[in-house]
């Protein structure tokens, strides 16, 4: 398979542009502010439905405003601002709806519900003139950028092999949004890697899934997912992720795998090992050239959470200041990361072949 470009992964803008966020929960407080705040970035104002929670992250960070409204938001940004929306999806298109034109926006995943509100999402984007793109800050992880380089250095030779494997306890009742949700774990977290996987492999050709529920979360839509993409007959593209899994430590488990002629690679998402404090990120790789297997662990300038969510702001802050820039999870490109996840719900409806 080819290599990924390591250089389209901005770490820094060429320079910092306020943040407007719109939405002031969970991953806000998690991540958002503590990566912007690590990495410099001024924000500037605070908008939620939710004034007390909006009030509380601006004493907490410092942010000098808070706006009353989302019209009083769009409207009284600074002009240079990028909208940092963080919000369910299901409320997407309203907000990007009162944005003004022209302007630099970030929207959390996912793009919408489902592949046609994405779709719509994107003719939104395209009608106002927005440079937007979606937060699949995943591939902006430490480990993940130093995984690309390895490969596009050739330390694994060709790429034949990429597996995501997520066993752990995700404490759903944290997304208050998410209880009567009809999608939960493909909309809302393999998404992820449905996304990082087309960035390493490209775009597949199918998609087999099955999505099922888990008896600790049976009020839930499916909480855990078997994925596989379809590269042809000889890459094996796999995901499984299953966030019930209350044994203990000793059994979860959260890691990429990629599999090369010359070599293997492992990473660690520490953060869905205990949502959202987390484990520290890991990357190790071993190569095969010389008899028996070496493994070496690289050092990381950081985990997932937060740093991950520097880079992903800083290349919509690139994108603001060169158009020929895009950032590689413009809106464009995230809605083919939402084609894979209605084909995985569709798959998962259809059912495998009959015995
Ligand atoms: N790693 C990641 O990328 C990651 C992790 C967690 C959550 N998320 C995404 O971030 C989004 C928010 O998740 P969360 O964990 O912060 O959820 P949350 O429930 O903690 O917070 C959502 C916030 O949005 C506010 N809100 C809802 N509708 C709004 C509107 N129309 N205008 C303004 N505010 C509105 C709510 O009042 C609430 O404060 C979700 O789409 C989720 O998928 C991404």
């Amino acid at each position: 398979m080819s290599c990924p470009a390591v250089t389209a992964y901005a770490t820094a803008p060429f320079r910092p542009r306020p943040i407007v966020s719109i939405g002031a929960g969970g991953i806000v407080h998690d991540a958002h502010l503590p990566a912007y705040r690590k990495a410099g970035f001024t924000v500037a104002g605070i908008y939620d439905l939710d004034r007390d929670k909006a009030g509380a992250l601006a004493r907490q960070f410092g942010i000098p405003r808070v706006y009353a409204s989302l019209a009083e938001a769009a409207a009284e940004a600074p002009a240079e601002a990028v909208f940092d929306i963080a919000v369910p999806a299901a409320a997407l298109a309203e907000i990007v709806a009162a944005l003004p034109e022209g302007r630099a926006v970030l929207l959390q995943k996912p793009l919408g519900e489902s592949r046609e509100e994405a779709e719509r999402l994107v003719a939104l984007c395209h009608q106002k003139h927005l440079r937007a793109a979606v937060n699949f800050q995943l591939r902006h992880a430490p480990n993940m950028l130093a995984a690309r380089a390895l490969l596009a250095g050739g330390a694994l030779g060709d790429l034949h092999a990429m597996e995501a494997r997520v066993n752990v306890y995700m404490p759903w009742h944290l997304w208050s949004f998410l209880l009567p949700h009809p999608r939960v774990e493909i909309l809302y977290h393999s998404i992820h890697y449905l996304d990082l996987f087309r960035s390493f492999l490209g775009e597949p050709r199918s998609v087999y899934a099955k999505t099922t529920r888990h008896p600790a979360a049976a009020e839930m839509s499916p909480t855990r997912s078997a994925i596989i993409l379809d590269y042809g007959d000889d890459v094996f593209a796999v995901i499984t992720a299953s966030h019930g899994n209350r044994s203990g430590r000793a059994q979860q488990e959260s890691f990429i795998r990629w599999e090369g002629t010359r070599g293997m690679m492992v990473a660690q998402m520490g953060v869905n090992l205990n949502y959202p404090a987390g484990e520290p990120d890991t990357l190790a790789y071993c190569t095969l050239d010389n008899g028996a297997p070496s493994w070496r662990t690289v050092a990381l300038a950081g985990n997932w959470f937060p740093d991950a969510f520097i880079g992903s702001m800083a290349s919509v802050m690139r994108w603001a200041d060169d158009s020929s820039q895009p950032a590689p999870t413009a809106v464009e490109d995230a809605c083919r990361t939402m084609a894979l996840v209605e084909a995985a719900y569709a798959s998962s409806a259809a059912g495998g072949r009959h015995v």
